[in-house]
């Protein structure tokens, strides 16, 4: 059975990976224990990503890419939530094999999200991402401006970044570069519990896409709003 000890070495073999090798070899032998290890309600991040994602109608009625979608603990919440068109990609076939069984993605698919992804222009209504942007997994190039490519206008990507290297892996910056271009609005940038109990956060980004003008499009989606940034202000703010 798992331990709280198998849980904290793990992350920290996670937090200490340089590679996608390293990051193969960790999950092939993590995949089988994950969730366990990681029960939801200590780790709370891919709940409070799906969560998000399902305030947008389109979760509902679109498609929905799960990017690192590791065991698939984002899916069942959207599912849960009324999804039905969710694919998954991650780069471990072990992950992949472990969301296979819960029955609940269309597709799956091994991909590597710190290269261009194989994936048409404004594929899907939305893009999820929860617990791959941390130490030693998937920086913000080329993979958020990948995940507004294959994202349709007035769609939404939705992701966690670990607070540790929100400004320092330059996260931050480049989804301000992304705002200065047009190309997306902020919805929210709210700081989250990541693993409770060892006072772990992340950053939870909601991005809309924005049509080609830099104009909001006329569909706008969004069902029950996550606090907007009010122009001017810093992207980080602190969830009341
Ligand atoms: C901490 S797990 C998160 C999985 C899932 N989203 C969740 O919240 O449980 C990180 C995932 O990122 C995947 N990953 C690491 N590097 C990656 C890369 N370069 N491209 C795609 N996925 C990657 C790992 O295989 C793993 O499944």
């Amino acid at each position: 059975m798992s331990t709280r000890t198998g849980e904290g070495s793990r992350l920290a073999q996670a937090r200490a990976s340089h590679s996608g090798t390293d990051n193969k070899a960790l999950y092939k032998e993590w995949a089988a224990s994950y969730n366990a290890d990681l029960p939801a309600n200590v780790y709370i991040a891919p709940t409070l990503t799906a969560q998000a994602a399902l305030s947008f109608a389109s979760s509902a009625t679109g498609s929905i890419l799960d990017a690192g979608c590791g065991t698939g603990l984002v899916a069942e919440v959207l599912a849960r939530g009324g999804a039905s068109s969710i694919d998954g990609l991650d780069l471990s076939p072990a992950m992949l094999a472990e969301a296979g069984k819960t029955g609940v993605y269309q597709k799956l698919f091994v991909g590597d999200l710190t290269r261009p992804v194989d994936i048409a222009d404004e594929r899907y209504d939305i893009v999820t991402c929860a617990g791959t942007f941390t130490h030693g997994h998937v920086g913000p190039s080329p993979a958020l401006r990948e995940f507004v490519r294959i994202v349709k206008t007035d769609g939404v990507v939705v992701a966690t970044i670990i607070d540790a290297i929100w400004e320092s892996g330059g996260f931050k910056r480049e989804i301000e570069a992304l705002e200065a271009e047009s190309l997306v609005r902020v919805v929210s940038a709210d700081i989250i519990d990541y693993v409770q109990a060892r006072g772990d956060h992340a950053v939870l980004i909601v991005l809309e896409k924005l049509s080609q003008a830099g104009q909001k499009g006329s569909g706008h989606k969004m069902q029950s709003s996550p606090a907007v940034l009010p122009a001017g202000q810093p992207l980080l703010r602190v969830r009341a």
